[in-house]
C-alpha cells in the first residue's frame, strides 16, 4: 500500500515539475517575443550602478522590463527611493513580488505591464536593460513623456538616438552602462 501511495506521489512531483518548467519556459519565450528576453543585471553590478546614479530618497525610481525586480529592490532598500518595476511576463511580476515580500522591502510596486502602456511622465529615473530594437522603439515615448530633468540609466546597449545626450558610461563588461539627461541644461 505504502508503495503504490509513493508511486503516485513520485508522479505528481513530476507533473508539477513538468507543468512548473513548462510554464517558465513559455513565460521566458513570451517575454523574447514581446522584445527582450529575461537576463538579470548581474548582482554586483547593480549596486554600482544604482551608486553612481546619486539617488535621492524623494525621486522615483522606474524600471522598463524589472524582471526578478532585483534593481527596484535594491534602490528601495538602499536609497529608500519609491520604485515602480513593470514587466511584460506575469510569472517574473510574481516572482518579484514575491521576493520584495519575503526581504520585507517596502516602497517596491511591481506591475504587470507592456512597457509602451506605463505612464513615464512622474518618474526622476528611469532603468533599463532592453534590447537595442526594444530601445529604439521606446525612444520616442521617453521624448515625449519623461521629465526635461530626468536620468536614464540603460544597461547593456547605448540609446543611438541620445549620443549627445550621454552623461557618464561604466564600462562593465560584457555589458557597459550608460546614463542619459533628456535635458542637462
Ligand atoms: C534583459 S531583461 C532585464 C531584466 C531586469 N531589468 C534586470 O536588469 O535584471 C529584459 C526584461 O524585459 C522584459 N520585457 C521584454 N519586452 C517587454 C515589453 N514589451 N514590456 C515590458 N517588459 C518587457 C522581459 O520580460 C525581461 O524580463
Amino acid at each position: 500500500m505504502i508503495g503504490i501511495i509513493l508511486y503516485f506521489l513520485v508522479i505528481l512531483a513530476e507533473l508539477i515539475f513538468a507543468i512548473g518548467f513548462s510554464a517558465l519556459t513559455i513565460s521566458f519565450i513570451y517575454s523574447s517575443l514581446k522584445g527582450s528576453p529575461y537576463v538579470p543585471t548581474r548582482q554586483k553590478e547593480v549596486d554600482i550602478i544604482l551608486k553612481t546614479a546619486n539617488l535621492k530618497s524623494k525621486q522615483i525610481f522606474l524600471e522598463l522590463g524589472c524582471g526578478d525586480g532585483r534593481v527596484c529592490r535594491r534602490a528601495a532598500s538602499l536609497y529608500g527611493v519609491k520604485t515602480i518595476g513593470v514587466d511584460v511576463n506575469p510569472l517574473l511580476i510574481r516572482y518579484a513580488r514575491f521576493l520584495a515580500k519575503i526581504k520585507s522591502v517596502n516602497n517596491t510596486d511591481f506591475r504587470t505591464q507592456n512597457i509602451f502602456d506605463t505612464d513615464l511622465s512622474k518618474v526622476d529615473v528611469v532603468y533599463l536593460f532592453l534590447m537595442p530594437k526594444l530601445i529604439e522603439l521606446i525612444v520616442p515615448k521617453l521624448e515625449k513623456e519623461i521629465k526635461k530633468k530626468a536620468l536614464v540609466i540603460s544597461h547593456g546597449f547605448k540609446i543611438v538616438e541620445w549620443q549627445n545626450r550621454l552623461v557618464k558610461k561604466i564600462d562593465h563588461r560584457p555589458f557597459p552602462t550608460y546614463y542619459y539627461r533628456k535635458v542637462d541644461k
